[in-house]
């Protein structure tokens, strides 16, 4: 079987203006226009930015960065996915650590924005790692076992991408070592191995220095970029774009 197509993930968090989201766009866009990418692009910008960093072009898809567990309904502050699905989104981040950690969502919550999800069509960017203190007390393998337990009623024939994110790895500047990812990277696919199509990322302080090896040594089949794909010029060197001419 051919290996599945690359998939650079940019999850802007909290960040931009709609003006610096468009700025953003069109920049990307002439980047795109003399060198198109042999990966798939995706961009996650927070809700109000959703247009404005739309490709008219849809040489990149749009990501919503979290999403309701319920349909809908008196939930004051939620956005639903078939909201996500209908300002034009393909994929959704679902369990990402600080929605986790920082809004205390836990895995029947998750389990049930799955099933959101899947219910419009959203691809899930379904995220799992392990804590600084898990890893320290060596139960990296069962807190990704657990994690991934969640995704035991999604039907296994569905599209998925997992990314492996490692908590201490998260906008600290230190990115797991490749043979690090290499580990969790086989460790997800046998926990996956049930499923049709899985491509498992890797996130947590990529940076075009590291990218190319981490790329080549974990196997992973692409990136959830943080910090790193704010500027064009960072995302487009991670996701193997030629430079601007
Ligand atoms: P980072 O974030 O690249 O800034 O570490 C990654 C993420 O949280 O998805």
């Amino acid at each position: 079987m051919s290996a599945p197509r690359r998939l650079f993930a940019a999850n802007w968090k909290m960040h931009k203006t709609r003006e610096a989201a468009r700025a953003f766009a069109r920049e990307l866009g002439d980047r795109l226009e003399g060198a198109p990418c042999a990966g798939e692009l995706v961009i996650a910008p927070s809700f109000p930015l959703l247009d404005a960093a739309r490709d008219p072009r849809e040489r990149w898809s749009l990501a919503g960065q979290n999403v309701a567990s319920e349909r809908g309904g008196a939930y004051t502050g939620e956005v639903s996915a078939a909201m996500l699905q209908d300002a034009g989104c393909r994929y959704v981040i679902i369990g990402h650590s600080e929605r986790r950690q920082i809004f205390g969502e836990t895995e029947d919550v998750l389990r049930r924005k799955l099933e959101r999800a899947r219910e419009v069509r959203l691809l899930p960017i379904y995220c799992v790692g392990e804590t600084a203190e898990d890893r320290t007390a060596g139960r990296t393998e069962s807190v990704l076992e657990r994690q991934v337990a969640s995704l035991g009623e999604d039907s296994p024939g569905e599209p998925l991408v997992v990314a492996y994110e490692p908590v201490w790895a998260i906008g600290t500047g230190i990115a797991a070592q490749p043979e690090h990812a290499a580990a969790a990277r086989e460790l997800l696919a046998s926990l996956l191995s049930w499923r049709r199509q899985v491509r498992l990322l890797y996130g947590g302080s990529v940076s075009p220095d590291n990218a190319p090896a981490l790329l080549e040594a974990s196997g992973m089949d692409g990136f959830l970029i943080g910090g790193a794909s704010l500027s064009v010029e960072s995302y487009a060197a991670i996701a193997g774009i030629a430079p601007a001419a």
